[in-house]
């Protein structure tokens, strides 16, 4: 959100976030190191800043206390969980009781593949299509879906309110990815949940009784207004053994992605050639504008549990 932060670890091994400007002349935090007492030390004059951003030494200073209030580096709350540091979004604030998107639980039988890319386009943009459909027999055709000469049977589309968010429910697409189409010859089909939840993950979630169970949690940090990190966090269980499936998870999610992130670019320079976003929709697009919705109004401060219609659409790919 256009705003740099350091991140250290305390004298507690605790993550730390603070916003990358020091107080005194405000070179870059990061710039500093960390001292053995876990305080950060700034590289230009050496002020130390402890994990609230407190002001703990000026160096060389020989009259008063070091720490006062104008000294004071602004700081974010931070909570560590599955291996990411979240940090509140607005500095100085205390989260209450809130607590960060919970992974879905990684089971003794499973396996993680994490790997992050940084998108050229809004948070929005991102989001919507990482949970969009209809676009993976086009942008990704052969590879994920589409390309096959034979007309496909229809796909029902189910979209259901979740607590913040929003989700997508697909039934009847046979078993299949690019070549392999193992639904046509055994009628196995895919049970797959797309969903969004505030305030920027999107979760796309597989399953085959007996066959695979796949979630690929997208966490987004929107780095300025047309830049955005995603993780992809993705957890699954396969028949298969792991040592086989794992390289091909990892190398068919890149490859994808980086068709993505192709066309998310160029969507991004052809919006502001264009002054802006001026976007048109029909049924199949369930959910760009519920996720435009719902970011709106937490923007905004308000109560993100809106009541979204429950919709039904059937379409092929
Ligand atoms: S700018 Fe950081 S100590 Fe001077
Ligand atoms: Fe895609």
């Amino acid at each position: 959100m256009d705003t740099p932060v350091v991140l250290f670890r305390d004298g507690d091994g605790k993550a730390r976030a603070l916003v990358d400007r020091c107080p005194h002349r405000n070179a870059p935090l990061s710039l500093g190191r960390v001292n053995a007492d876990g305080n950060l030390e700034c590289g230009y004059h050496g002020w130390r800043f402890d994990g609230a951003g407190e002001c703990a030494a000026v160096p060389g200073l020989l009259t008063g206390e070091a720490n006062a209030s104008a000294r004071t580096a602004e700081h974010f709350a931070t909570h560590e969980s599955d291996g990411f540091v979240w940090i509140w979004g607005e500095a100085n604030a205390d989260p209450g009781g809130q607590r960060p998107f919970e992974l879905p639980a990684l089971e003794p039988n499973m396996v993680e593949v994490v790997f992050d890319y940084d998108l050229d386009c809004t948070m929005h943009a991102a989001i919507e299509n990482a949970l969009d459909v209809p676009h993976t027999a086009f942008l990704h055709r052969g590879i994920f879906r589409g390309g096959s000469k034979a007309p496909t049977k229809p796909i029902t589309a189910e979209r259901h309110d979740l607590e913040g968010g929003v989700e997508v429910q697909y039934l009847g697409e046979p078993v299949g990815m690019g070549p392999i189409q193992l639904g046509k010859k055994t009628n196995l089909t895919f049970d797959h949940w797309d969903r969004f939840f505030l305030p920027s993950v999107a979760q796309v979630e597989y399953r085959v009784d007996g066959w695979l169970r796949i979630t690929n949690s997208i966490l987004h940090l929107p780095m300025s207004a047309f830049r955005t990190r995603a993780w992809f966090v993705v957890r699954f269980w396969t028949k298969a053994p792991p040592s086989v499936v794992k390289p091909i998870v990892l190398a068919r999610g890149k490859q994808i992605l980086k068709q993505d992130a192709f066309m998310l670019k160029a969507q991004t320079e052809n919006t502001k050639q264009f002054g802006g976003e001026r976007y048109t929709s029909t049924d199949l697009d369930l959910l760009g504008n519920a996720i435009w919705r719902l970011l709106r109004l937490a923007e905004k401060g308000e109560v993100v549990d809106v009541d979204l219609p429950p919709r039904q659409v059937s379409f092929r790919v």
